[in-house]
């Protein structure tokens, strides 16, 4: 009986909601095909943000939940001029090299009007900065949304930093129409553990994703749902997802990023493991924090 009800649970992880039905085929029609995969419940796609976000029809996603680069910072500080994406040799996408997106003024506007447009009617987008982002980038949010809040992610260990040294980011939550949360009872503080040692340099614990999903979506209650994040990275937000039992749709342009993101997904919906981080990132004894997702 066990066993059976672990494979239905399987089975029903590895369909698409008709909206992602939908969008699979627009995809493939306007991105090389080869880029485009489908997921146990999902769709992920090797392509650059900008270029992806334009081959979604208007109005198809229902929640955007994602963790763009910061590379702000490190410009400013004189740190370093960003990177290309990926070497010489493995040349992506029609050839073209894939430009790491720059948190410039230009780009969020750009990145912002086809966030607002892809999304439907009364619906919600958490993007998280860092502190330098949110100072330079954060207020041109309220261009393009109904800023609600800004919660503060407590990683409760410390990390790098000059002047304070960095135990928090920041995650801003966002509307565009009427989007109530699921509770009025959830704290703008979330104490979830920063990962250590993971196996993608920027991966974000997936109970930070679950926490932003539960927030909006009842966790069973979403399969008709599509959440977005086009920068996934180690595909922390679509497995989030995957374990609310919402669709989700996602990019990235990193080869790496998709191998890893493809067989983890894949991991969960057979196994019920993430092969991506082993441990609880929310401990009780630690976050002292009530679960809402
Ligand atoms: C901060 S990381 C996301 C990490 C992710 N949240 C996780 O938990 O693993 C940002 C991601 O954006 C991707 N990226 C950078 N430039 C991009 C572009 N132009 N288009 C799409 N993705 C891009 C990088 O490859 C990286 O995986």
């Amino acid at each position: 009986m066990k066993l059976q009800a672990a494979l239905k649970i399987s089975e029903e992880r590895r369909e698409l909601n008709p909206s992602l039905t939908e969008l699979l085929s627009v995809l493939k029609d306007q991105i090389p095909k080869k880029s485009i995969i489908e997921t146990p419940g999902g769709i992920i796609g090797r392509a650059d943000v900008l270029k992806f976000l334009r081959a979604i029809p208007d109005g198809s996603i229902d929640l955007i939940a994602t963790d763009p680069p910061y590379s702000g910072m490190n410009q400013h500080l004189l740190l370093g001029k960003g990177r290309i994406v990926g070497k010489y040799k493995d040349r992506g996408d029609g050839g073209k090299w894939f430009e790491e997106f720059h948190d410039t003024p230009e780009n969020y506007h750009a990145f912002l009007t086809e966030c607002r447009r892809v999304l439907k009617k009364d619906s919600a987008i958490f993007l998280m900065f860092d502190s330098y982002s949110l100072l330079t980038l954060g207020a041109f949010i309220r261009e393009f949304f109904d800023v609600k809040n800004i919660v503060v992610w407590d990683k409760v260990s410390i990390g790098m930093g000059h002047y304070f040294r960095r135990q928090s980011e920041f995650i801003v939550y966002a509307t565009k129409g009427k989007r109530p949360l699921v509770s009025r009872a959830i704290p703008d503080i979330w104490r979830i553990k920063r990962l250590v040692r993971s196996p993608y340099p920027t991966q974000k614990p997936v109970e930070l994703f679950q926490a932003m999903i539960g927030s909006v979506f009842e966790r069973g209650k979403c399969a008709n749902k599509t959440v977005l994040d086009p920068f996934f990275g180690s595909g922390s937000s679509l497995l989030a997802a995957m374990r609310h039992g919402c669709g989700y749709i996602g990019c990235d342009v990193s080869e790496k990023a998709i191998a890893l993101c493809k067989d983890r997904l894949k991991n969960f919906a057979d196994h019920d493991l993430d092969v991506m981080q082993s441990m609880s990132a929310v401990p009780e004894q630690v976050s002292g924090m009530k679960k809402w997702w």
